[in-house]
């Protein structure tokens, strides 16, 4: 049994931060059916194509393990069929621009009238207020979500990441918000509306740099490697390059091969725990016991002098020789994994986190499966559906329409060509 057996999601989620939600959703074992366009279907299938007349990897790599139907929500026989899904649907998610779908007459008060059970899912860009109206992208929410401001270099301009955290992070908190709310209905009996902010998810990721704007009151982050360097801080959190947010010095040093391999790195945390181990690793026993480095504060000062000697020791060697050598002292490290590195990594596929799916149109992919692990609910990845696959299927099977009222339904222009 799968943990969300029974439950039939309608996904009229588009792009990359509603289709996120929907696939975890469909991974735990939801019906996720993915309502679409006529002939154009979600952008992404023809965003990015590597392979011609194939669904690109964009598309296909956060739409598994759902169906789709091909379905004109501005049709009549179109809204006469979405208000039929709307009925059998226990969940409706969502991530259209603001407004949209009151313009199709499908506002959340109509949707209630329809079933009182369902939960509505949105996605919007922000929450109410002066901005509530903008049509929102990955990098807008990382900025918008004070994510931007804090990435980066000082002395550099801000930075975006490369995680999706504006998507994808949004697309995780509205899954938590809707199987929170499919709790409560199993007490209330009633479905309720889920939003979710992408500026607010990203400020909720960005929360540490939050807490550190607050502690600017109290004086300088002593943590942050400008302070070391003598950089008084001025009004807002400012960017802390690689320095670790936890307190301890951290920073990501070269390791053997850098100069050709731009990934030949490691991240090394000097945890005030294992100080002397780190000390006895990198070669500089005497740290442990000279004034102004055998106390953590003592040390803010120089850390540039410690991480450097610390990088002529990792380069070396390795970042996983690195890292085999700090693990047994419990010295924290982490090697920068380029993406070629981490899809041949054989753990991975072992866990499922790594997956191969075969496609009709583009054959054999790599993706990333669930990342979650339920031990009473596992996850088979199955591919994403060609636009319109599951039309008919949907159609009788789920909402029961045949004879007559089926070819009405065929012949109005609101459901594309059916493929049989
Ligand atoms: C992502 C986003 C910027 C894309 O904007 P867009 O490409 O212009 O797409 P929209 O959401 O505005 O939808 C375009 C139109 O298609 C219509 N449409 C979508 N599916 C349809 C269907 N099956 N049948 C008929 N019309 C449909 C919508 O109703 C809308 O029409 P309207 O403009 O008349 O209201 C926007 O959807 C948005 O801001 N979403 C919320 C935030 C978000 O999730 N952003 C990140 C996405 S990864």
């Amino acid at each position: 049994m799968k943990a969300l057996e029974g439950i039939r999601i309608l996904d009229f989620t588009h792009v990359q931060s509603g289709p996120t939600c929907t696939q975890l959703l469909a991974w735990f074992g939801a019906d996720v059916i993915k309502v679409e366009r006529p002939g154009v279907g979600d952008a992404t299938r023809k965003q990015l194509m590597d392979v011609p007349d194939a669904d690109s990897l964009y598309f296909t790599m956060l739409n598994h393990n759902k169906r789709s139907i091909e379905l004109n929500s501005k049709n009549e026989t179109g809204k006469q069929v979405l208000t039929r899904l709307i009925e059998e649907c226990d969940v409706l998610v969502e991530n259209f621009a603001p407004g949209a779908l009151d313009r199709m007459g499908f506002s959340w008060e109509r949707i209630q009238e329809i079933n009182s059970r369902i939960v509505m899912a949105s996605i919007k860009g922000f929450g109410p207020g002066k901005y509530e109206d903008c049509k929102v992208y990955e990098n807008v929410a990382q900025c918008a979500g004070g994510s931007a401001s804090t990435t980066g270099f000082r002395d550099g301009p801000p930075l975006v990441t490369g995680a999706q955290i504006g998507d994808s992070g949004t697309g995780l908190h509205l899954a938590l918000g809707i199987v929170t709310a499919l709790f409560q209905r199993e007490k209330s009996g009633k479905g309720q509306k889920v939003t979710c902010a992408m500026q607010d998810s990203v400020l909720n990721l960005a929360r540490v740099k939050l807490r550190d704007q607050q502690r600017l009151a109290s004086g300088p982050l002593k943590e942050y490697s400008q302070f070391g360097e003598g950089i008084p801080f001025g009004e807002a959190t400012p960017r802390a390059g690689n320095d670790s947010g936890g307190g301890q010095p951290g920073r990501i040093v070269k390791c053997k091969g850098w100069e050709q391999d731009p990934n030949a790195y490691t991240y090394f945390i000097i945890q005030a725990a294992v100080w002397e181990k780190v000390c006895d690793v990198i070669g500089k026993p005497e740290w442990k016991t000279e004034d102004g480095f055998a106390k953590p504060a003592d040390r803010l000062d120089k850390l540039n002098v410690i991480f450097e000697a610390i990088e002529q020791w990792t380069m070396t060697m390795s970042k996983f020789e690195v890292m085999d050598t700090c693990n047994p002292h419990d010295i924290p490290v982490g090697p920068i994994l380029s993406l070629k590195e981490i899809s041949e990594d054989q753990g991975l596929f072992d866990t499922g986190t790594m997956v191969r799916v075969d496609h009709p149109e583009r054959g054999e992919y790599l993706s990333v499966g669930c990342p979650i692990k339920l031990s009473d609910s596992s996850v088979e990845v199955t591919r994403s559906p060609l636009l319109g696959e599951h039309t008919s299927q949907v159609l009788e099977d789920v909402l029961g329409y045949d004879g007559e009222a089926l070819q009405q339904v065929l012949d109005s222009g609101a459901v594309g060509q059916v493929k049989r």
